[in-house]
């Protein structure tokens, strides 16, 4: 074994992918039987044993309870979420509540959290790698969708904690594809990203200047695509076959899997044929024997059943192109990621749209991956020649007690960024204030994603309305937020800034990752970390929320696209400032990043 390599991953809902660079080249890793893709599946068979990929989709449809498919849908989500309720309508497997609100999956007796379960799968498309390349991985990138809450964010990181991966950096999905797209090439373009994949649909446009990738806006629906065209199909063929024989398919879990499978299967011949034959011998038991499922279904049948599933998606991608303020005839390029881009449909409704035929500059399957390895290594090898610079995909609030929410940052805000905002206190001798954080479009705090809350506790003695807190808001390059507070009067500021969203402290598995012969490095650890150290939730009911203090203005928005030293950059190295400044400097976020220093260097004295 040689030395460590890095890798870029795809972590997709259906399938995931990991790439390469080798002498400056990016390419896809198969697996030994020459797949390039790995099925994103998990299961616990009747032995006990964990499986993963395709030895976990292959006995899916005799163990369709123990087996999780889509679990990327789940990921950093709340147990009250309506999702959760989608998800069991179309999946059979049991979800749990954790001790925490979070959502946990029941396999055989033993309940894993979402993070385990995305870190066996980074587990085992690391050890699938490292078999193919004979090396051991020591590093990657890890994509995400776009679209992706900071909540969601913070759970792909600790699943790559959770696998004993060091993860470099994540990155959005479809800004790896525009790095596979134009990584090299000196090009000056403006263009968009349109990924449909498995479980995710996300549109960013972004404008290319050589190896300065900006992303313009950004939107997606993380409840968006593959898997509910198979449902909307499974759903049709059910009702159907409901029709004729009285007997619901879906009432089964071995009948509704093997019904999901071969409608998945109907679709993707749908891209290139006209009309799918869905056939399944001995699907249930009538009063007169085995019922086979024999139904042929034509494409515009098909299209109709989920032309609305693709027009949402196009009013997503309407609204992106708008907030991007660019004219679609401004537009140069539209790539199409994700398997759901073949959708004849789906490629023809995007042509219409952007009044030109979609590029075939990337593959569909790879891109995402190639570009997670090509930022990968120029992370490790080339002191990060490429400059990503992303935005925040939704918008980023504080809850009011009143139901509504007050904005911190706006989505399509440059990443990474910064935010001041002063509070004040509403009680007399009030000595601590708590936020609550939610992401979402909505300004009712009941229709937002909650985030996590922090307590800001130090507050010196005084009438209420007197006292002032200084909260700092920080979003690093990944999308990641971190808070701090101060109170300007005394100077004391909290420390241990991160607990948004990082405070629930979770049990591991013990033996969830197992050390894989021949990487010898690796042998010598049993077991891993599996307990979070981040501070534990805290229990801050006690602390009143915050009150803004209308007449202190919020510090501008420190851009570091715009010029201001923002916040370091790294997720190693900071990549260096592209040659031509993409904006004007703005000195008006110099105060504040002056007074941030200052704290810190009055701290650290
Ligand atoms: N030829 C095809 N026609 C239609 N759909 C296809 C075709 N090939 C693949 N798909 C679908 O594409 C989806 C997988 O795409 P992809 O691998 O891009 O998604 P993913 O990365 O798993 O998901 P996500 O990016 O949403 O997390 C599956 O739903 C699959 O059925
Ligand atoms: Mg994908």
């Amino acid at each position: 074994m040689g030395e460590g390599a890095v890798v870029g991953i795809d972590l997709g809902t259906t399938y995931s992918v990991c790439a390469i660079v080798e002498n400056g080249r990016p390419r896809v890793i198969s697996d030994t039987g020459g797949s390039f893709t790995i099925p994103s599946i998990v299961a616990v068979d009747d032995k006990g044993n964990r499986l993963v990929g395709q030895a976990a989709k292959r006995q899916s449809m005799i163990n369709p309870i123990n087996t999780i498919y889509g679990s990327k849908r789940l990921v950093g989500r709340d147990i009250h979420s309506p999702i959760i309720d989608e998800i069991q309508d179309h999946f059979k497997y049991r979800i749990a509540e954790g001790d925490q609100d979070d959502v946990r999956i029941r396999l055989r007796k033993e309940d894993y959290a979402l993070e385990e379960i995305q870190a066996m799968i980074l587990d085992h498309i690391r050890n699938t790698a490292q078999d193919m390349l004979g090396r051991e991985i020591t590093k990657a990138v890890v994509t995400v969708p776009a679209y992706f809450n900071d909540r969601q964010r913070h759970a792909v990181r600790e699943a790559g904690r959770v696998a004993q991966m060091e993860v470099l950096r994540i990155i959005n999905e479809p800004t790896a594809a525009a790095l596979a797209y134009g990584y090299g090439k000196g090009l000056k373009q403006t263009i968009v990203v349109y990924d449909f994949g498995g479980g995710t649909f996300d549109i960013s446009v972004l404008e290319l200047r050589d190896n300065v990738f900006e992303v313009k806006a950004t939107g997606g629906n993380t409840f968006l695509g593959g898997v509910d065209f198979d449902n909307k199909l499974a759903g049709h063929v059910i009702a159907e076959f409901k029709q004729a024989h009285n007997i619901d398919l879906a009432r089964d879990p071995m009948s509704h899997q093997r019904v999901t499978d071969a409608c998945e299967k109907a679709k993707i011949d749908l891209s290139t044929m006209n009309e799918a034959r869905i056939n399944i011998p001995y699907i249930a038991q009538g009063p007169e024997g085995p019922l086979n499922l024999d139904m042929t279904i034509k494409r515009d049948q098909f299209e109709e059943m989920i032309g609305p599933l693709v027009d949402k998606a196009m009013e997503i991608t309407a609204k992106v192109v708008r907030e991007s303020k660019l004219g679609k005839d401004q537009i140069e390029q539209v790539l199409l990621v994700g398997g759901s881009t073949r959708i004849p449909l789906v490629a023809k409704k995007v042509a219409e749209f952007f009044g030109k035929p979609p590029s075939k500059g990337v593959h569909p399957d790879e891109a995402v991956a190639l570009g997670a390895a090509i930022m990968a290594d120029a992370l490790v090898n080339r002191e990060s020649d490429i400059q990503l610079l992303d935005v925040l995909p939704i918008n980023l609030a504080i809850a009011l007690p009143n139901g509504r929410t007050m904005p911190i940052f706006d989505r399509n805000t440059s990443v990474p960024n910064q935010k001041m905002k002063v509070f004040t206190t509403s009680k007399d001798n009030q000595d601590s204030l708590k936020v609550q954080l939610v992401q979402g479009d909505s300004e009712k705090v009941d229709e937002c994603e909650p985030i996590g809350e922090f307590v800001f506790r130090g507050i010196h003695p005084a009438a209420k309305g007197k006292a002032r807190v200084e909260m700092v808001f920080t979003i690093n390059s990944e999308g990641l937020l971190s808070l701090s507070a101060r109170d300007p009067d005394t100077g004391v500021e909290q420390s241990g800034v991160l607990t948004v969203s990082d405070t629930v402290q979770k049990t591991y598995h013990q033996d969830l990752i197992q050390p894989k012969k021949p990487v010898e490095k690796k042998e010598a650890q049993k077991v891993i970390t599996r307990t979070v150290t981040q501070e534990k939730k805290l229990k801050a009911a006690e602390a009143p929320t915050p009150k803004p203090v209308p007449s202190s203005p919020s510090a501008p928005n420190a851009s570091a696209r715009k010029g201001t030293p923002a916040p370091a950059q790294k997720a190693a190295a900071p990549p260096p400032r592209p040659a031509k400044p993409a904006k004007p400097a703005r000195p008006a976020g110099k105060g504040l990043f002056a007074r941030i220093r200052g704290w810190f260097q009055k701290k650290k004295t």
